[in-house]
């Protein structure tokens, strides 16, 4: 039984019994019906509290149920029950209230809620806004800032924040049924309660002020329009009547519901959720992991550290001397006091950070660290070197895993007496901020390493994918792969301004030349210098960043690269056009004009078909986990499903 009613002196106990999070599906909302024909029906009843049983409040809708016809009871329907009920009803909140769990919550007269519990409305990360009157009950018990942004943002808010607002009536510290009881049947005999409905909407102070908050909304969703649609729907219900809005906010949702958006934004949760659900890893126990060390305190390691220790795990980094550790010291501290400077961390957890923290230069600290992570530089004969010593230092079961962005894991385990305790674990820049990990996975690693990589995910928390051994794992190959193409484009008639037009325009965070200006085109012309003797002379090869690099171009540090710098801003450079039209001209390439769908259409069409052939050698396990590493890696725009997901909606097969 999905809901039950327990009777006492008056009080009844409605409890929601859906596990694992109280979705509330069909079941639920015929129970919760029922419930309300029982205690309308019952003159002993004076009073209700609505419960959950299990780790949480309702978190939200039955997402089994998106994309399917809508079956009766409708949730608006239900909430008018519940709202009109001529009995009290006090939602008793704990773990997290999203989405319609929210929107029950305040259909009920008042709320108590556990004081760690969170409340949200979420629905604009799956593409839709409230469907059950959360747009306009939220304005009559909060500022209509805050509802702006909890509708149109979908952050979650901590109950402390809640109360504060009014969207919570009382925190309760210890028995949280206790406390909604009392208050319960307080206003039962006090007559102290108001369907939320009834309120009045709380106006903004300033209409022009969120009108521009609702603008910058917008803007951040790029092109996403479910956020814009829950700020709309934020607006009807501070100008309209409430029915009116309910019947507006509900037609929305259902447009929404069937919007290509809202399926692709879908496929990528449901994508995220799954990436580390596999056979291999059923019943087996993760190692320990709460002490990390890194190994190389440059870029990497100290975002690595960094994230360890936001995550509260205790950090040793190792580097080849003592300035060098001063050093990596010194940029892991610059990014907690940047995550204390935004108030992501307060004073007394920063002190903790840095006390959990220690940068040194020797080797024979690490027989206390359960999980390595080396991130020195990009070479074998070194990473090898420090396999070695890493072997020589830790504990027999520690794992030791590497960040290589391109090496072979395979040859690096090797390097070590017993290879079945190394995997990769590839972070991406910035590591503390990103929030993909690819789990590299070599032929010889336990199933208890793999599964501690991913335990050490979860603490961090990341989203994992796991990843076969090839030059670039999946993001940086796919990467590779399209960035070749752009090349292509150059040298075919598109200038690095127009690509990189198309791109953003597209929803990509940042053009291909935009990208390689920011991270220093000096780091692949080495690589592709170290690669030139093996490369294949029968594949295309377009010079222009190696010329460009010649000239001292390397980007956004050195004030020009494929853009030139004034005062921070990039401009099209002449040289670098005359550059490639001379490299067409060279190469007997007749230069076209390409649109920005035929642009996109090449680095879409080449992601799809460097993704089918890292599914076909097994670098990835499907279209999903390359979906999540596109999004997650590059910005590939989530509410387009990510590249395999269009290909498959497309019906197109990649080229
Ligand atoms: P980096 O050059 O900024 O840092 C490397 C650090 O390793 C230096 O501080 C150096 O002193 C230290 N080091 C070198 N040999 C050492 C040894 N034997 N023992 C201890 N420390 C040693 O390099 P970055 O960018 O941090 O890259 C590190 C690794 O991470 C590379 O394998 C790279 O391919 C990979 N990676 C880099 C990404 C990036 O965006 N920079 C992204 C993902 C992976």
């Amino acid at each position: 039984m999905s809901v039950s009613i327990t009777t006492e002196s008056g009080m009844a106990t409605v409890t929601i019994d859906n596990p694992p999070c109280n979705a509330l599906n069909r079941a639920v909302r015929e129970g919760l019906v029922r419930a309300v024909d029982a205690i309308e029906g019952d003159p002993g009843v004076e009073a209700v509290v609505l419960r959950c049983a299990g780790e949480t409040f309702a978190a939200g809708a039955d997402i089994g149920e998106f994309g399917q016809p809508l079956r009766t009871p409708h949730l608006p329907d239900v909430l008018h029950r519940i709202e009109t009920c001529p009995k009290p009803w006090v939602a008793a909140i704990h773990g997290t209230a999203l989405g319609g769990g929210l929107e029950l919550a305040m259909a009920c007269h008042l709320r108590v809620a556990d004081r760690q519990a969170r409340l949200g409305l979420p629905e604009v990360t799956l593409g839709l806004i409230p469907g059950a009157g959360g747009t306009v009950r939220l304005p009559r018990l909060v500022r209509a800032e805050l509802a702006m942004d909890m509708a149109a943002g979908g952050k979650p808010i901590p109950a402390v924040m809640a109360q504060e607002a009014g969207l919570v009536d009382a925190l309760a510290d210890g028995d949280l049924l206790e406390q909604a009881r009392r208050r319960a049947a307080q206003a039962a005999r006090d007559s102290a309660w108001t369907a939320t409905l009834a309120r009045a909407v709380r106006q903004p102070d300033d209409r022009a002020a969120l009108d521009a908050r609702a603008a910058k909304i917008r803007a951040r969703a790029g092109g996403q329009t479910s956020p814009g649609a829950a700020a709309a729907a934020i607006f009807n219900a501070l100008d309209l009547p409430a029915e009116q809005a309910l019947d507006a906010e509900r037609a929305t949702f259902l447009a929404l519901r069937d919007d290509p958006q809202a399926e692709a934004l879908r496929h990528v949760y449901l994508a995220e959720r799954d990436t580390t659900r596999i056979d291999r890893l059923k019943n087996v126990a993760p190692r320990p992991c709460t002490s990390i060390a890194v190994i190389g305190g440059g870029t990497m390691g100290a975002g690595i550290a960094a994230a360890g220790l936001l995550a509260g795990l205790g950090v040793i980094m190792v580097e080849r001397d003592t300035a060098a550790a001063e050093a990596g010291r010194a940029r892991v501290a610059g990014i907690l006091d940047g995550s204390r400077q935004r108030g992501v961390i307060s004073d007394r957890q920063h002190a903790a950070m840095i006390s959990a923290f220690r940068a040194t230069a020797g080797y024979d600290v690490l027989d206390r660290a359960d999980i390595v992570i080396e991130a020195v530089f990009e070479d074998m004969e070194v990473k090898k070197q420090v396999f070695r010593a890493l072997d020589a230092s830790t504990r027999p079961d520690a794992v030791l895993a590497t960040n290589t962005s391109y090496l072979d894991v395979d040859e690096i385990a090797c390097a070590v007496a017993n290879p079945s305790r190394v995997l990769g674990l590839h972070f991406f820049s910035p590591a503390h901020i990103m929030k993909l990990l690819e789990i590299v996975v070599p032929a010889k690693v336990a199933d208890d390493v793999l599964a501690t990589g991913v335990a050490l995910a979860g603490r961090l928390k990341k989203i994992a994918v796991f990843a076969g051994i090839c030059d670039g794992f999946i993001a940086n190959r796919i990467m590779s792969a399209y960035r070749r193409e752009c090349e292509y484009m150059l040298e075919d008639g598109a200038l690095p301004w127009e690509i990189d037009a198309a791109m953003t325009g597209f929803g990509l965070p940042m053009g291909m030349f935009q990208m390689q200006d920011l991270a220093g085109l000096d780091i692949s012309w080495a690589m592709r210098k170290r690669q030139a003797a093996t490369r294949d002379p029968a594949q295309r090869y377009v010079e222009i960043a190696d010329k460009l690099c010649e000239r001292g171009h390397f980007g956004r540090k050195t004030g020009r690269g494929w853009y030139l710098y004034e005062n921070g801003t990039a401009l099209p450079d002449p040289e670098v056009e005359a550059l490639i039209l001379s490299d067409s001209r060279r190469k007997g390439i007749t230069r076209k004009a390409f649109s920005a769908d035929e642009i996109m259409d090449r680095i879409l069409r080449t992601m799809q078909s460097e993704g089918e052939k890292v599914l076909a050698e097994g670098i990835a396990r499907n279209g999903a986990d390359i979906d999540v590493v596109m999004v997650n890696a590059y910005g590939f725009p989530r509410w387009l499903g990510g590249p395999m997901f269009l290909a498959g909606r497309a019906g197109t097969t990649p080229a």
